[in-house]
């Protein structure tokens, strides 16, 4: 068995297969221009921002490379290195409804930066391009690829068209086309995540007035893993759909009872238990990890501020059991790799993030103990599911930037 531990390469080494993918699909000479932007991965405050709660996610080293270059005219030509399948659309005519395919999301944000330049007088800056994607972030495993690449579309699309963008605009461009066009109902947590980035340190966001703050990492004393489990779901983005669902309905009931809350996040400890009884089991069970996560997430920060990682790895723990017991957006492989995990002495704590159903565990691990982890998970995935789990230590990123190659 080889050593799951694998280092990211340098985004920029990814540059050649792609200037080739570029040059081949489009058949063009021109020398694009390059942009990337990262994952991320989130701590505490698991399905917290639609529910307005607080997060703490971090920028990964891995991300979305996209090329671009100016065509003339007025169409854009999108293609992608992993899919064979390219479109091709016209700025005046863009298409009005997904089709379930990966270009929806550059799609959804060539139609709000579109919009954004018309609504500022600058529309004829916009013109033809032509937008090449790839990347080294696993598609799906809760590292929020979605924002990468939409986040990665409005900042290649504003420094090609020369739009003057602010960081902000771009983040609600990309969140805007992935809750309209393209339809999940996400929070704001991930385009901020993204857009904020900043390396060795956490985004402290409270989603309920999007006020946010960066706390610092020591990086000197842990490294953060993710490990992925291989699973994908199709059906992720439905299930995640009816989560966001199940809370609303929770909170249509609870809010009569509690006048000043605004979101699920507010309800009193008090009215939930007064009223729990009258609602369905399921919607208690979502009701309870929310709020308990709200809790977890205050004292994570604490803890983070006090330096106490055994702290705060405890409570990346206690929510990693809410996910799989309260909120059942865990699977046999999460969970074996996170018992797995905290089963090594030098893992302060391990738990599914993103949305679930498969995806990443992200791991918290004294510094020097990476390899007793690899190892570990290594051997029991391979004992229960026959296969090796790809594990990765990063160092962060400083978010969506132009690169020189
Ligand atoms: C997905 C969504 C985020 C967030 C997480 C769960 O990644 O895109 O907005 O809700 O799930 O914390």
């Amino acid at each position: 068995m080889t050593s799951p531990i694998a280092a990211s390469p340098d985004p920029r080494l990814l540059f050649p297969a792609l200037a080739r993918g570029f040059a081949e699909h489009f058949g063009t000479g021109a020398t694009p221009r390059v942009f990337f932007a990262p994952g991320r991965v989130n701590l505490m405050g698991a399905h917290l921002d639609y529910n307005g709660g607080p997060v703490l996610p971090t920028a990964v080293d891995r991300g979305t490379l996209i090329l671009a270059a100016p065509r003339p005219g007025r169409r854009v030509r999108l293609a992608c290195l992993r899919e064979g399948e390219g479109l091709e659309v016209d700025l005046e005519r863009l298409p009005m409804a997904r089709t379930g395919a990966w270009s929806d999301y550059p799609l959804g944000v060539l139609r709000e930066v579109l919009e954004l330049a018309r609504a500022r007088g600058c529309l004829d800056r916009t013109g033809g391009l032509d937008l090449y994607f790839g990347g080294n972030l696993p598609v799906g495993a809760g590292l929020s690829s979605s924002a990468s690449i939409c986040v990665g579309t409005a900042l290649a699309l504003d420094r090609t068209w020369g739009l003057d963008l602010a960081p902000m605009d771009r983040v609600h461009a990309a969140l805007r086309a992935e809750r309209g066009f393209v339809g999940v109902q996400c929070g704001i947590m991930d385009p901020y995540a993204v857009g904020l980035a900043r390396p060795e340190h956490l985004l402290w966001l409270d989603c309920k007035d999007a006020a946010y703050e960066h706390l610092p990492l020591d990086p000197t004393a842990f490294s953060i893993a993710v490990a992925d489990s291989g699973v994908r779901r199709e059906l992720a983005a439905g299930e995640f759909n009816r989560r966001v669902a199940e809370c609303d309905q929770a909170f249509g009931r609870l809010a009569p009872h509690a006048p000043d809350a605004i979101c699920l996040r507010d309800v009193p400890w008090d009215v939930f238990l007064e009223h729990r009884a009258d609602l369905e089991p399921v919607l208690a069970r979502r009701v309870e990890h929310v709020l308990r996560e709200v809790e977890r997430t205050f004292a994570a920060r604490s803890a983070l501020l006090a330096g106490d990682i055994v702290g705060f790895g405890r409570l990346i723990q206690a929510a990693h059991g809410s996910l799989r017991d309260l909120y059942e957006v865990s699977c046999r492989e999460l969970d074996r790799i996170v018992e797995d995990a905290l089963a090594c002495s030098g893992v302060f704590g391990a738990r599914l993030t993103g949305a679930g159903f498969g995806g990443c565990a992200v791991i918290l691990v004294r510094k020097g103990a990476e390899e007793e982890l690899a190892e570990r998970l290594t051997r029991g995935f391979h004992a229960t599911f026959g296969r090796e789990v790809p594990l990765w230590f990063f160092r962060g990123d400083e978010g969506p930037r132009e690169l020189e190659v």
